[in-house]
């Protein structure tokens, strides 16, 4: 290594001597394993750059040069359509190598532990693993495994960030859209005060975890929407605006409707009465749908229970971003990943997305 790369590195492992109070910019971070780990202004940062890869989207060659020669490991322990193949993409469209790794057909099945599998794996040479695992914690663990940058792509019912700040990229997207202004100028702004209502099965949500953090970090008033019992324990301690069993009553107050996945594989059933009865108070259909106020997003994070948390033509609705929560879920993967293995030395990250896309234009590429 040469003295330059050993000085990234240190940086990206956090001893560049800087102050500590002070969060360092994405780039300079090694790893993303909770929303916390970025702040108001990392939130932000992200937001920035994911706009540039938003445009790279729409290309008639989405792809980019930027990760050439990284390899990215997706290391998913447990069932994924869209974030799997939501950081898949992200990495080739960066033209990263990226190895899929299957658990169900992996040694893993034959009793190997998760640290001896993520080794031999890390001996490859990888750059990058994205973890998902049902264990709260996998993805901290390998990242004091192995020497690589870690994301998180959601573990148990802690954390998914990349879900949160793809759904603040949606929200900041269509409301500049609204005002007729691209998101970089609207900042974060449009978060101040905005009311958002999350719904459902809070307790065993990973997904509503990092949504509180980063809505609550840009200035979002959050309420949550539950039956007393898929309520987080200790939930007077999250940073909410408050806590509501009475979604009718809510929803003329929300302009983001966050619905939550019934988490039947984690037992969220043995803490209803009954799903018919869920899905009557806390479902979201067109007639509840019409007491939003004006111009309110309904989002979901995907898989949805049609016909619990979610009837079926509420996702056709002019109000529901479903769908352009998964488009931009590529742009904000691409965007972390570049930003944890791309962003070279002294430049910022949105610097270097604006230098490379001079590349990418002079080449002809
Ligand atoms: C979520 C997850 O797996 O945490 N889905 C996703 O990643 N988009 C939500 C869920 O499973 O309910």
């Amino acid at each position: 290594m040469t003295s330059d790369q050993e000085a990234v590195a240190g940086k990206r492992r956090g001893e560049s001597g800087t102050d500590t109070n002070s969060a360092p910019s994405v780039g300079a971070r090694r790893h993303l394993l909770s929303v916390s780990d970025l702040g108001a202004e990392g939130i932000e940062e992200v937001l920035r750059v994911a706009d540039a890869f938003v445009e790279v989207s729409k290309r008639d060659i989405p792809k980019v040069p930027a990760l050439r020669g990284k390899t990215v490991v997706t290391l998913f322990v447990e069932e994924s359509t869209r974030t799997k193949l939501s950081f898949e993409t992200a990495a080739k469209r960066l033209s990263a190598d990226v190895l899929s790794f299957n658990a169900s057909s992996s040694s893993l099945k034959k009793g190997e532990s998760l640290r001896d599998t993520v080794e031999t794996v890390a001996a490859m040479g990888v750059d990058a693993f994205v973890v998902r695992h049902s264990a709260a914690g996998a993805p901290a663990a390998v990242a004091r495994w192995v020497d690589t940058c870690v994301l998180n792509a959601g573990d148990g019912w802690h954390e998914h960030p990349t879900q949160a700040l793809l759904d603040c990229c949606t929200i900041r997207q269509v409301l500049a859209e609204r005002d007729g202004r691209a998101p970089a100028e609207t900042g974060v702004e449009c978060f101040k005060g905005l009311r958002v209502a999350i719904v459902g099965d809070v307790r065993h949500s990973r997904v509503a975890r990092s949504s509180v953090l980063a809505f609550g970090a840009l200035g979002a008033r959050v309420t949550l929407v539950a039956p007393g019992t898929l309520l987080p324990p200790a939930v007077e301690a999250w940073p909410v605006a408050g806590v509501s069993h009475d979604l009718d009553e809510v929803l003329p107050q929300t302009d983001v409707c966050y619905l939550l996945r019934l988490q039947g594989e984690r037992g969220a059933g043995r803490f209803l009465p009954s799903v018919r009865e869920y899905a009557a108070a806390y479902g979201l259909n067109a007639r509840r749908a019409a007491t939003l106020a004006d111009g309110a997003l309904v989002m979901h994070p995907g898989p949805m229970n049609r016909g619990v948390e979610i009837a079926d033509e509420v996702p056709d609705l002019p109000g529901s971003v479903i769908l352009r929560q998964v488009a931009n879920g590529v742009a904000v993967r691409m965007a972390v990943l570049f930003m944890l293995l791309g962003t070279p030395q002294g430049k910022s990250p949105a610097g270097a997305v604006a230098g490379l896309e001079d590349a990418w234009e002079t080449s002809g590429a």
